[in-house]
């Protein structure tokens, strides 16, 4: 994929997403606006992108799962409303805007995830010219990696690592979490989708699990270096809630390094897929320069 390509799979994205949400679907008009407000504020799409490129790269068109791509960025931008309320990170600015709470109130903002991720399954059900065997494993995949084997599940250790410094495995193992599960269900209902055989579905896999690692190394690397404009979200707020990262628990040196082994193993991983992972490769290899 081109990057001409690539921006406009993005507006696709962010058009099926207004779509998706629907006008005035909520009891609450408020909540309606509070919904749309975090899903539209941008951000990089990634996780819709990945599903559709792993679809892609098995041979399949990445453009027909929209529904299911546009699910999982729901379910990630429920995660990072939740993520900057007062009573976890605590932060005012988030995609260059300021934070769903500091609009519409802790409430409203509680309210706004949780309704992104209960509508999120009924979009998924959108999707159309799929097995019905296919969507209940999507189901599956997603609803695991959501929760509290995953996302939520990385989020409470990460919770309960403020203030202290915990072993290094611990800290890989909230980064799967909070980080790497979405970024794993992205990958995996894509090729799942895109019909792929069970050795295309480990590697990409493999490459998902890189992916994760290279991309939380790079957040918290961000988090002390980055520039606050072009990231559209604070620095700063990992120190200032004492919170155990690659560059506290390294240093930023270390850290860099352990990005890098993270994507050479991640490139490799789709070695044997020829053309079709290209695009995976280079957007793998460009999260060590990312500079938001
Ligand atoms: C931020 O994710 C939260 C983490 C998982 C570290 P992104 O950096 O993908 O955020 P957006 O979607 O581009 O705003
Ligand atoms: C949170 O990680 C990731 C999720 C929202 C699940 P961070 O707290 O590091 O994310 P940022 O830096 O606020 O985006
Ligand atoms: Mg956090
Ligand atoms: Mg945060
Ligand atoms: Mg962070």
């Amino acid at each position: 994929m081109k990057k001409q390509e690539w921006n406009e799979r993005v507006e696709l994205i962010e058009k099926a997403l207004v779509e998706h949400l629907g006008e005035k679907t909520a009891l609450s008009s408020t909540l309606c606006d509070s919904m749309k407000y975090s899903l539209t504020a941008g951000g990089k799409r990634l996780r819709p992108i990945l599903l559709m490129a792993a679809a892609d790269a098995v041979g399949a068109r990445g453009l027909d799962f929209m529904p299911v791509a546009c699910a999982m960025e729901m379910i990630h931008t429920y995660s990072l409303i939740h993520d900057d309320l007062p009573a976890m990170d605590n932060d005012d600015y988030r995609r260059g805007k300021l934070t769903n709470h500091k609009l519409y109130g802790d409430g409203m903002a509680v309210l706004a995830g949780d309704a992104l991720l209960t509508q999120a399954f009924e979009v998924i059900l959108r999707q159309e010219n799929v097995a019905p065997e296919v969507l209940v494993q999507v189901v599956r995949e997603i609803s695991i990696a959501a929760g509290p084997n995953g996302m939520v599940g990385g989020q409470a250790i990460d919770l309960e690592s403020e203030n202290k410094r915990i072993p290094m495995e611990e800290l890989k193992k909230l980064h799967m979490g909070k980080t790497g599960a979405l970024f794993r269900a992205s990958l995996r209902c894509g090729a799942i989708l895109g019909g792929a055989d069970s050795e295309q579905l480990e590697k990409l896999t493999t490459y998902a699990e890189s992916f994760g690692l290279a991309f939380q190394i790079t957040d918290d690397i961000l988090d002390v270096i980055g520039d606050e404009a072009e990231i559209g979200k604070p620095v700063g707020s990992d120190e200032r809630n004492n919170k155990s990262t690659y560059v506290t628990l390294t240093s930023l040196e270390t850290a860099q390094k352990l990005a890098q082994e993270a994507v050479d193993e991640g490139v490799a991983a789709l070695d044997g897929f020829g053309e079709e992972a290209v695009f995976l490769q280079d957007l793998l290899k460009s999260m060590l320069n990312r500079k938001k």
